[in-house]
């Protein structure tokens, strides 16, 4: 290992590891350092790929008991081993974060493990595991910040990763508990909120605004809050919570009504998930010292090269805010690698897919019917219900449906939403038309093989015209 680089990014989630293994691709001597001890960042570890393999293993259970039926499959005598459960999980993350190790080998990327700091432009020192080991101290030509992010803390409510905890905790729960609150209706309350409810928990959602995962097109929230309840999911919206207390039997949580105030409640349940958002990790990284700016919430500022106000030092992924996500993180990294090695590197902020993977799944892309409301844009919507897709008969996973906004003028599409089988995946067709400068027509026109759910997509971009043909 050598110990003057042209780059060492410090941080090794899908931000920090794909930046390296691209900078090194394109011939920079580079270093990725993480404390974690393994690779993949809260992605890998404690988020994207663990949370997704409980919803799949907690989705083919709610399936088998419920769903079962009507293809005449006949079940008895089901039930949850939680542990090859929480084992299955703990193996695909396992092998996920030893592929990586394996692609930073592979690239001849150096991987160290411990925390770095930046001592100043041009130099980190980084404190490795083993309690007494001695500091290393690395020359590098440009630092890249990618240290991400973890949770949001609530005054008054205490995590302790065993009775109030934070989605690290609920990855990990020894039992499938009788009763849990989930404090935010945004992505993870919704995603982890699903798979306790699935494998048993009676769970109440208890979200601050009136609407669930508040920001994402209002129609796809009012259906996603009415499938949540039918599915069994209290929602109490329009909460505040004020307080908690932690027993040997549980959690008390002090709640009031936002609408009308003054009306407080306690709730209680075996335990609580705090999921109120995620604040910017820079802990012990020095960023005083080395004189890097940070704004109000602490994400770091960065210019549109990703470079900070301190020259030789860039910064990426959740740590610099705007949407903390993955695939957000991993092309700004690409985008920052290639601009350090003189090309040009650029992310088009207004293609991001949002997705969360509840059942049914929901998609989102670029503009909302409220913020082209509020910008004043004339825009025409179509829209295709999933009932009227015979794939979606076929396989019996009718909810939902596919929404395409266009403006009005040039038809050129400005935001799709999907709520449905697979939307996910069905998005991608037009992230892929608006990278392009698509309009709902050239959708409209393309092929989409038969029977298959991105007819759906095919049949909304169709409506926009107002000629849906299955419809
Ligand atoms: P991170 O992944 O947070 O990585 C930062 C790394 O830096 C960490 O490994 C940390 O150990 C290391 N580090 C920090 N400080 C130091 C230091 N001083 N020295 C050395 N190392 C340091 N996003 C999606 O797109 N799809 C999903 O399905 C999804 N699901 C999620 C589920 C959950 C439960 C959570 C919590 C998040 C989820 N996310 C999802 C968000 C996603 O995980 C993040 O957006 C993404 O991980 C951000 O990547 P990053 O590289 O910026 O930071
Ligand atoms: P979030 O921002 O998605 O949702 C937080 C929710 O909590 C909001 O609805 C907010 O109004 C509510 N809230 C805030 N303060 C509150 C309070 N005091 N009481 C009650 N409600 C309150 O944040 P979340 O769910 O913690 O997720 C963090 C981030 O992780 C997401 O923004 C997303 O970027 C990422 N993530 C992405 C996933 C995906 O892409 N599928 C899955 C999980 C996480």
């Amino acid at each position: 290992m050598s110990d003057s680089y042209d780059l060492i990014v410090i941080g090794g989630g899908p931000g920090g590891y794909v930046a390296a293994i691209r900078a090194a691709q394109l011939g920079l001597k580079t270093a990725c350092v993480d404390k974690r001890g393994s690779l993949g960042g809260t992605c890998l570890n404690v988020g994207c790929i663990p949370s997704k393999a409980l919803l799949q293993s907690s989705h083919h259970y709610e399936v088998a008991n419920h769903e079962f039926a009507v293809h005449g499959i006949k079940t008895t005598g089901l039930s949850v081993d939680l542990k090859t459960m929480m084992a299955r999980k703990d193996k695909v993350v396992e092998d996920l974060t030893k592929g990586i190790e394996f692609l930073l080998k592979k690239n001849k990327v150096d991987y160290i493990v411990g925390e770095a700091s930046i001592a100043k432009a041009g130099q980190v020192t980084v404190k490795p595991p083993k309690k007494g080991a001695r500091k290393i101290i690395l020359e590098t030509k440009d630092i890249l910040i990618a240290t991400g992010s973890d949770s949001a803390p609530l005054k008054g409510v205490e995590v302790d990763e065993k009775k109030i905890v934070t989605s690290t905790g609920a990855l990990a729960l020894g039992k499938v508990p009788k009763t849990m609150i989930v404090i935010g209706a945004g992505v993870i309350g919704l995603e982890m909120g699903s798979v306790w409810r699935r494998l048993g928990t009676q769970v109440t959602v208890v979200e601050f605004l009136p609407t669930v995962m508040p920001g994402m097109d209002g129609e796809v929230s009012k259906t996603m809050a009415r499938t949540f309840k039918k599915q069994g999911m209290t929602l109490k919206l329009s909460t505040k919570v004020t307080g908690a207390k932690v027993s040997r039997t549980g959690v008390a949580l002090s709640v009031e009504s936002v609408k009308t105030k003054g009306k407080t409640e306690t709730l209680k349940a075996d335990v609580v998930l705090l999921a109120i958002g995620r604040r910017p990790y820079t802990g012990n990284l020095g960023l005083k010292k080395a004189g890097v700016e940070v704004d109000g919430h602490g994400f770091i500022t960065v210019d549109e090269n990703f470079q900070t106000n301190v020259a030789g030092i860039f910064a990426i992924g959740d740590v610099i805010g705007g949407v903390m996500l993955a695939h957000k993180a991993e092309d700004e990294g690409m985008a920052c690698a290639e601009i350090l090695a003189g090309e040009a590197g650029h992310v088009d902020y207004n293609t991001i897919p949002g997705i969360v993977y509840t059942w049914p799944e929901v998609a989102a892309l670029g503009k909302t019917e409220e913020q082209l409301k509020e910008a004043g844009t004339a825009y025409r919507v179509g829209k295709f219900p999933f009932t009227a897709n015979s794939r979606a008969r076929a396989i019996a996973d009718t909810d939902g449906f596919v929404k395409i906004l266009a403006d009005v003028e040039t038809d050129s599409i400005l935001g799709a939403h999907i709520i449905g089988p697979a939307a996910g995946d069905l998005i991608q067709e037009i992230v892929v038309g608006m990278e392009l400068g698509a309009s709902a027509e050239d959708i409209a026109r393309i092929c989409h093989g038969h029977p298959g759910l991105s007819e759906a997509v095919k049949e909304a971009a169709l409506a926009v015209g107002g000629r849906a043909i299955h419809m």
